[in-house]
């Protein structure tokens, strides 16, 4: 039998990770001989990431999820990286191939698959909110697939530099959007754990709207959601994101489909156990 190939995911905090649950669980399904863990490294300890991505062949590790803080850092310590992942600025998927580290970004795709559970994207005028490195991922595969994206955030400047990053629109936060937008997508920590009665937009905001998305995934049903519920708007909620970017992450590592089902109900049970 083959040497067990180690899988995980680095950042910190990771400790309450959904990733190991779906990966471990399509490991078995496919008779993969892996195994896929936690790498929680502190970003005050002095080279934690750079050292750990050195020694990814003594450590035996064949591929990596990226995760918070290390997302953009990570460009720094690759030998190869996607066009993709280049244009969007932040790598959430590393794979160990005959040592050479190659760099990925699946967020973009996770997040626009779990929009088309819902809904097509060509024409559709949508609100990104924030502008950090989430919504330059979906800002860019919305583009990608044909949408309006416009750009909403707390800081007008840094939304203002994204919009002409991607050729979109950006929208001044003060301005509560008085268009109409048939898809509106929350980005920003708003509404996560432990402020999870806070909403960027409420109820009245929301009238008309097609379908609301949040990628937080702590809640799941955040304060947004129970909004965008009140008016009978389509809710896609953080998991379905984390879902897809996760299968195309195994896509990536073995070259073969994911088997969605099996990950989607190994993130269903831990969800229901956490
Ligand atoms: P990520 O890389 O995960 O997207 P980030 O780069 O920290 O995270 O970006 C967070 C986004 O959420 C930013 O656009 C931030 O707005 P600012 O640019 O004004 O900082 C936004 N954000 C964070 N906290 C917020 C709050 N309390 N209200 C509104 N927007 C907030």
């Amino acid at each position: 039998m083959s040497e067990k190939k180690i899988y995980g995911i680095i950042g910190h905090p990771v400790k309450h990770s959904l990733s190991p649950a779906m990966h471990n669980a399509a490991f078995k399904a496919e008779k993969i001989n892996a195994e896929y863990q936690l790498f929680d490294i502190h970003p005050d300890e002095p080279d934690g990431f750079a050292n750990f991505c050195y020694e990814t062949d003594l450590n035996n590790i064949s591929g990596l999820s990226i995760t918070m803080p290390y997302k953009e850092l990570a460009l720094e310590y690759l030998d190869h990286i996607d066009p993709v992942a280049k244009m969007i600025g932040s790598v959430n998927t590393i794979m160990n191939e005959d040592s050479q580290l190659i760099g990925y970004n699946t967020d973009s795709l996770g997040a626009i698959e779990a929009i088309k559970e819902k809904t097509t994207l060509k024409h559709k005028r949508v609100l990104v909110m924030g502008a950090g490195g989430a919504a330059r991922a979906i800002g860019y595969g919305l583009k990608e697939f044909g949408a309006e994206v416009s750009i909403f955030n707390r800081t007008i400047e840094k939304a203002i530099e994204l919009a002409n990053e991607l050729k979109v629109n950006s929208i001044d936060y003060r301005d509560i959007p008085k268009e109409d937008f048939d898809i509106i997508i929350n980005t920003t920590p708003v509404g996560s754990f432990p402020n999870s009665n806070e909403s960027l937009l409420h109820a009245a905001q929301l009238e008309g709207v097609e379908v609301v998305m949040d990628i937080i995934t702590n809640p799941i049903e955040t304060q947004l959601i129970k909004e965008a519920k009140k008016t009978g708007a389509h809710i896609i909620t953080g998991e379905r994101m984390l879902l897809m970017q996760a299968c195309r992450q195994f896509e990536i590592w073995f070259n073969k489909k994911a088997p969605k089902d099996v990950m989607e109900k190994a993130l269903y049970e831990k969800l229901g156990s956490v």
